[in-house]
């Protein structure tokens, strides 16, 4: 059992943090994701709310940038009634040399009931949930090049969308393996879900040397990377965690494993297409494929507010009151 399991899971086996998908049982993950399936009508109502957290109070706390995931958190907990606070940090007292744990300190004596937390160092959500109180829930919102755990449920949650059972499924994950948080939560998620095969492509310096010991398959070429898989997920190249030169240039990579038409012509016809986002036009993928009839990249941001929904509902013990609520 590894550390993360123990302090994610209560001893009831119902989840307390969510800071990693590594350690958690395939019934929690599909439990996420038949209730954020509960959860994904209630942005179809003229009134976009559920009572199901009114009276929690859940803080952001975005120690790094971010579109997507700071606002779908945002949107989320609003759906659920709860009162939102997002902490700029920029100008909060952080910037005055106050310590991180001072910092929670505060916003706990604020009566908090849960952190969503995005920071640059890997472990921080980890960090801070082991040292907040037994009340308060911690979320991962993306953790140095460690985790990203809700952005792999909600592709997860995409790709279960338009092919119902994950046990057929070929998946090629395409681009910087080395530095993407997303790319290890998702091979977690989708090995324990139990993908029929999980592949990265990349060129070698973007591919961690122990890479194979989380059960996927390496390639080096899009023609065979690609060859009958079912979805195809492109990352973005990380440039800001890159220390070094790791590409002889932009173009060349473009050339090489950029998806093109053309590249995406070696997936099965029946292939998606999915990014995280942000993406990079004409670097990893040509604006035809991310704007094309084969992309889901804009229903992924779409299907991360239930999907953060059930998260965050689940951590409080409140799923089962249901989206009827
Ligand atoms: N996918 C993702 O994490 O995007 P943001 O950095 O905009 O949150």
């Amino acid at each position: 059992m590894s550390y993360r399991q123990n302090i994610q899971l209560t001893p009831e086996k119902n989840l307390k943090h969510f800071l990693a998908i590594e350690g958690l049982p395939r019934a929690v993950l599909m439990k996420i994701l038949d209730t954020a399936e509960s959860f994904s009508s209630v942005g179809e109502r003229a009134v976009k709310k559920v009572p199901i957290l009114r009276g929690k109070t859940i803080v952001n706390l975005f120690f790094e940038n971010s579109t997507r995931t700071r606002t779908t958190f945002e949107l989320a907990a609003k759906r659920l009634s709860a009162d939102v606070l997002n902490l700029n940090i920029a100008v909060s007292a952080t910037s005055k040399g106050e310590s991180l744990l001072d910092t929670l300190s505060n916003l706990e004596a604020m009566q908090s009931d849960m952190f969503v937390v995005r920071h640059a160092q890997s472990g921080a959500a980890h960090f801070i949930a082991q040292n907040s109180p037994d009340h308060i829930s911690v979320i991962n919102a993306g953790d140095g090049c460690h985790a990203h755990p809700t952005q792999a449920m909600l592709d997860m949650f995409t790709i279960r969308r338009h092919f119902d059972d994950f046990y057929p499924l070929k998946v090629a994950i395409v681009g910087d393996i080395l530095h993407s948080r997303v790319a290890r939560s998702q091979i977690h998620a989708l090995t324990t879900l139990g993908a029929n095969e999980v592949r990265v492509i990349a060129p070698k310096t973007l591919i961690p040397v122990d890479i194979t010991s989380m059960g996927v398959h390496v390639y080096h070429d899009m023609q065979q990377g690609l060859k009958d898989v079912d979805v195809v997920i492109i990352l973005r190249l990380q440039k800001e965690r890159m220390g070094g030169a790791f590409l002889p240039s932009m173009q060349e990579y473009y050339q090489t494993y950029g998806l093109t038409e053309e590249k995406l012509g070696y997936a099965k016809d029946s292939a998606i297409v999915m990014h995280p986002g942000p993406i990079n036009r004409g670097v990893e993928i040509a604006s035809s494929v991310a704007d094309g009839p084969r992309s889901v990249i804009l229903k992924q941001v779409t299907n991360g507010i239930a999907v953060r929904m059930a998260i965050m509902s689940m951590t409080m013990g409140t799923a089962g009151q249901g989206a009827s609520a």
